[in-house]
Formats: C-alpha cells, sequence, structure tokens
C-alpha cells in the first residue's frame, strides 16, 4: 500500500536511523523545506536532539542559500551547532526580530500549547520564540498529544535563581498543586542542574485539570518571587511537524 511505499522511500534515501530519530528528521526536514525560504535571512535555532537535524538540513540548502544569513542560538549546545555548520553565528540583542525560529518540544497539546525545557533551555527559547515572525515546533510522534503532560512525566521546567529555589519548592508543593515538584539533579546527583543562565530548574507536575488549562498555571508559577521563566509555551506556535513510525508526517 502507499503506507508501505513511503517507508521504503524514506529508508533509501536516508542513511538508516532508528525510528524515532528516522521520525526526527522527518519533522525537521519538512518544517524546514516549509519554513525556511530564500526571503528568512535571520533564523532561531533551538535545543534538543531534534534540532541538529534542522540545522543538517539548512545546510543542504547550499553555501550561497546561507551566505548572508545569520543564526541565532538558543544556548551552548546550539551555538556549537551552528558554529560547527560553517554558519553565521548572530545574538539576539543584534537582532531582535527573527524572521522564523525552529526549536523542539517535549510535548505538545491539541491548541499547540507546549512544554518545553527538558534540556534547561526555555529561558533562551522563550526569547528567541517570542522574537521569532513564525515559530514553529518539530518532534517525533511521542511529543504529539491531546494534554500536555501525557507522556511527559517529569513535569513543567521552571527556571529559578539558586537563592529561591526551596521557597519556590514549597510555594509549587502547598499552594499551586504540585506535590511531587523536584529540583533538578546532575547525573549521579552530583548537584543541581545549573542552566546557561546560571539558574537551577525545577521540574513540577500537575494533574490533568491544570494541564487543560496551561495559560493559567503558567501565569500563576510565574507570580512565584524567584521564578525567572516557566517551560510553557502557550499560543506561542504558529505549527508543529511530527514524524511518524510509519514515515508519515503530522502537522498540527
Ligand atoms: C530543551 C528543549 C528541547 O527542545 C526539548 O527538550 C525537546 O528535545 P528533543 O528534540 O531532544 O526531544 O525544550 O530545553
Amino acid at each position: 500500500g502507499s503506507k508501505d511505499a513511503t517507508v521504503t522511500v524514506v529508508d533509501t534515501i536516508l542513511k538508516p536511523l532508528s525510528t524515532i530519530e528516522s521520525a526526527k528528521r522527518l519533522a525537521a526536514y519538512t518544517a524546514v523545506d516549509r519554513h525556511v525560504k530564500p526571503e528568512h535571512i535571520v533564523i532561531g535555532i533551538g535545543s534538543g536532539s531534534t534540532v541538529p537535524y534542522v540545522v543538517e538540513r539548512i545546510v543542504q540548502q547550499g553555501k550561497e542559500a546561507n551566505k548572508d544569513r545569520v543564526f541565532i542560538p538558543t544556548g551552548f549546545q546550539s551555538k556549537e551547532l551552528i558554529v560547527s555548520s560553517n554558519l553565521n553565528l548572530g545574538d539576539v540583542d543584534q537582532y531582535p526580530t527573527i524572521d522564523v525560529t525552529l526549536d523542539g518540544a517535549d510535548e505538545v497539546d491539541r491548541d499547540l500549547n507546549c512544554i518545553k525545557g527538558g534540556g534547561a533551555c526555555h529561558l533562551r527559547e522563550k526569547v528567541l520564540a517570542e522574537a521569532a515572525r513564525t515559530f514553529i515546533l518539530v518532534a517525533d510522534y511521542r511529543k504529539n498529544v491531546e494534554y500536555l503532560g501525557t507522556n511527559f512525566k517529569p513535569g513543567v521546567p521552571i527556571e529559578v535563581v539558586p537563592f529561591a529555589y526551596a521557597k519556590v519548592l514549597q510555594n509549587l508543593h502547598h499552594i499551586l498543586g504540585s506535590p511531587k515538584a523536584t529540583l533538578r539533579m546532575a547525573v549521579a546527583k552530583a548537584g543541581p542542574v545549573v542552566s546557561d543562565n546560571g539558574n537551577f530548574i525545577i521540574d513540577a507536575p500537575f494533574e490533568r485539570e491544570h494541564m487543560e488549562k496551561p495559560y493559567d498555571i503558567m501565569a500563576r508559577i510565574k507570580m512565584l518571587t524567584g521564578v525567572v521563566e516557566v517551560g510553557l509555551f502557550c499560543h506561542m506556535a504558529q505549527a508543529a511537524y511530527f514524524g511518524n513510525e510509519d514515515g508519515s508526517v503530522t502537522v498540527k
């Protein structure tokens, strides 16, 4: 059937990858083909394991297409990616308006709200999402859900200034209804994860009732003293691309 044909095409044209990696690449390539056009000069590059495929596809557009473009990173990882791909590096303070930003997501709901910050980059990611005329999400099929929190269990990433973390945790536990909120620890619990901005990250799981209205809970978390940014991106993305296991792409 046509479904099988799609899989065959993907497998023969592209080098073999695991199903999830293929899905990420398919989402990224489709999004770049649709949204990164010759007239787009300032391009925001997000973080995570899907974004390298975005950059890979942009590089495939050729040296001529990229020579006048400038790429703005959301953190250390994407900066390295831009530099190692021989693309021009810029900063958001030079380019506060971005033509298009492409980024991954931990989960995306039916209204294109998403959880971000699995990689602790959501503050800078939100700045670049907000700066962009068009903000596009790319992910594999596991991230495509009706309600946030369906598959992604760690909860909402919250960047906090180190001085305030215990108080923010207490408020999340006792006031905002996230009794299991925890400080994110580095591998082997050697110490807290520290963001590119020198802050700590709290992961706060919420019940479905809160995740049905992510904007409301985001606003309440943002009001807590010491919170720098919340990894809930509400009404920000224009589209989300999900690579599926069968080689097709779902667009939301
Ligand atoms: C980092 C992020 C990432 O975009 C998110 O975690 C998705 O990553 P991946 O593409 O590896 O699934 O928000 O802060």
